[in-house]
């Protein structure tokens, strides 16, 4: 460097090392969660491979020179063999694998049925297992690689998916330590939520919810209704948060006032279907009582056991 550089460059060093390209494998990437982080990590940089069941027909992740997409049941070992495969052969490494393929069934664990249970383990366990053993194995070699799962956020502290006694008797049974429920306390009185919003979050036709960014600029779930469809057909780039919050309320605040739910925000969580109560108290009731349940049970158990120990 002569000695007219700036000084503030001279700290850096002549040559600087090439910033090695990365590859990311997205399980479960042509909706929701997957497809959002699949198109993320492309646009920072990363070369993706996308796998889901119907990922090349759902056509929501476009195949090029730095996305694959391959299909497949990943619960299958030779799925996971494909996919690792198709890493490694277009991209050579294996950087990062997003175990996010997910079956999340929206009822009580006491109401699963047997086909229920067995998507469920097949996906959310194989379906983890058989690609996380060939992807680390390869990961070993490299000496680097990271994995996420995105199937639960915390065993210890399971937000999402509860709304009733059922529900949180199920995540404590499970381990967990405490729950955090919103979408419920949102469809009861004094929520926030108008008298339109509450009435469909406690229909009885469980609505369908979808993560959407064409409502605020920021991914979030919501009610899928006639204003998530429509935006989601418009295929033109989001605004950036919260502009693009804006442009939506000019119809979505109008909707609320005239009480059309077909036009309006509904953000929920997928515990949608299962909530029941409109009042928070009632609710408050259920919790308490199932709370008083598991307690009655745990002194039951000590009881059996104090009384065994002094035969
Ligand atoms: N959304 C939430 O609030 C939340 C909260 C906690 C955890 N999670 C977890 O995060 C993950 C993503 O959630 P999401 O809401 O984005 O789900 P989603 O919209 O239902 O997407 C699920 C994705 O997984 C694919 N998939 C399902 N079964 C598969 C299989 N056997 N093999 C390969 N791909 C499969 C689906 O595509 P195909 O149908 O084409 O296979 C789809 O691309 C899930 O594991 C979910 O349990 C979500
Ligand atoms: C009205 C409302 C607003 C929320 N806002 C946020 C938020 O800004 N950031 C966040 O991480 N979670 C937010 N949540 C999620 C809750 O903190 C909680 O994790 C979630 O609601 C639990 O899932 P459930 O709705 O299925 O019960 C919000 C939930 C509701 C109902």
């Amino acid at each position: 460097m002569s000695d007219s550089t700036p000084s503030y460059f001279k700290s850096v060093p002549d040559e600087l090392p090439v910033r090695r390209v990365k590859t990311a494998i997205v399980t479960g990437a042509s909706s929701g969660i997957g497809l959002e982080l699949a198109k993320k990590l492309s646009l920072n940089g990363y070369r993706v491979v996308g796998n889901s069941r119907r990922i090349t027909s759902a056509r929501t992740l476009t195949e090029t020179e730095h996305i694959k997409r391959v299909d497949g049941d990943i619960s299958l070992p030779e799925t996971a063999e494909r996919v690792v495969a198709s890493a490694i052969q277009h991209f050579g490494t294996i950087d990062l694998l997003v175990n996010n393929a997910g079956v999340f069934l929206p009822k009580p664990f006491t109401e699963y049925t047997t086909e229920d249970l067995r998507v469920a383990v097949a996906t959310n366990l194989f379906g983890f297992f058989f690609v996380s053993q060939l992807a680390v194995a390869r990961m070993r070699l490299q000496k680097f690689g990271q994995m996420w799962w995105m199937q639960y956020k915390s065993l210890l502290w399971r937000p999402g998916g509860i709304a009733d006694g059922r529900g949180l008797k199920a995540a404590l049974a499970l381990g967990a330590e405490g729950v955090q429920i919103g979408t419920a306390f949102l469809a009861c009185a004094g929520s926030g939520a108008n008298t339109t919003y509450r009435e469909a979050l406690l229909s009885k036709d469980t609505p369908r919810t979808e993560l959407t960014d064409k409502f605020t600029g920021r991914l979030a779930r919501g009610i899928k209704n006639h204003l998530m469809d429509e935006l989601s057909d418009i295929d033109s780039t989001v605004m950036p948060f919260p502009l693009q919050h804006a442009l939506v309320q000019t119809v979505a605040q109008p909707a609320s006032m005239r009480g059309r739910a077909d036009l309006m925000t509904l953000w929920a969580g997928q515990s949608v279907g299962l909530c029941q109560h409109a009042d928070a108290a009632e609710l408050m009731t259920e919790l308490i009582a199932a709370l008083e349940d598991i307690r009655k049970s745990e002194f039951e158990e000590l009881g059996r056991q104090a009384e065994t120990a002094s035969r």
